[in-house]
């Protein structure tokens, strides 16, 4: 096992893209450019790579050997994503995933305490994370809770969509304008002369499911 940075190995990228967007769907165009982003003076990919030592030990490579574009490294299992905090000395970490082959099996706790040497090592002293389900994780590695912070998820654009809608529509028969106000309850009608032109589509965006997420925030001390 061992941990490359993205950005010495681009042959990574597609496989990278998939194992997040499996988990965070995403589009690929928007997925790749955020992890091209990736550089040595952050933010920072590291990828987890199983090259078939059966080495469980999991060392961060230092430099790129060879060529990466041509040569082969092994199978991608993992990433996360390291960035400089807003408070001095601290990092940020975020994207942490181990594809689902693989999970239940110590990799990730691993790959966690590999990255925090890693910090460590560069001159960071403290790691803070959101997380939204996977806090039990991070206790276990000693990340302790800060704070929570309660958000609406894309659904928080159908709430305020809601609140201002109203709806037309037009009836042939009777040569009338409906508008309802769904907000209100209430619809009126006008009379008019010549027919409307067709409505717009609908707004997909009105038909997602609210979601209200607890966002977790953790930190966890580099001594
Ligand atoms: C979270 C994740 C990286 C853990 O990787 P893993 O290799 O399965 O973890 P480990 O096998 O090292 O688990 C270590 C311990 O944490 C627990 N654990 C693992 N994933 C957990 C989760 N999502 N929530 C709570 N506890 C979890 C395990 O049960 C295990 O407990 P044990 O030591 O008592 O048996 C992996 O499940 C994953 O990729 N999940 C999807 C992406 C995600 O949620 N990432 C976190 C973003 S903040």
């Amino acid at each position: 096992m061992r941990i490359v940075k993205l950005h010495n190995w681009p042959i990574l990228m597609d496989d990278c893209c998939s194992l997040l967007n499996q988990e965070w769907p995403r589009s690929k165009t928007a997925r790749i450019h955020s992890l091209s982003k990736s550089s040595d003076y952050f933010p920072m990919c590291l990828c987890l790579i199983d090259d078939g030592d059966n080495n469980s030990i999991i060392k961060l490579e230092t430099n790129s050997n060879g060529d990466p574009l041509d040569k082969p490294i092994g199978q991608l299992i993992g990433h996360v994503k390291v960035s400089r905090g807003s408070l001095e000395g601290e990092a940020y970490i975020e994207s942490l995933i181990i594809c689902k082959s693989r999970r239940g099996q110590g990799l990730g706790s691993q790959f966690m305490v590999s990255i925090e040497q890693f910090i460590k090592s560069i001159g960071f002293t403290s790691i803070t994370l959101h997380t939204i389900d996977a806090s039990n994780f991070y206790s276990k590695l000693g990340y302790s809770l800060i704070t929570t912070i309660e958000a609406l998820g894309p659904a928080s654009v159908n709430i305020i969509a809601g609140e201002t809608k109203t709806q037309s529509k037009f009836n042939q028969n009777t040569n009338q304008l409906i508008v309802t106000n769904h907000q209100q309850g209430t619809s009126s009608k006008l009379s008019i002369d010549c027919p409307l032109p067709p409505p717009p589509p609908s707004n997909p965006i009105t038909n997602r499911p609210v979601i209200k997420q607890e966002k977790i925030v953790m930190n966890k001390r580099l001594t």
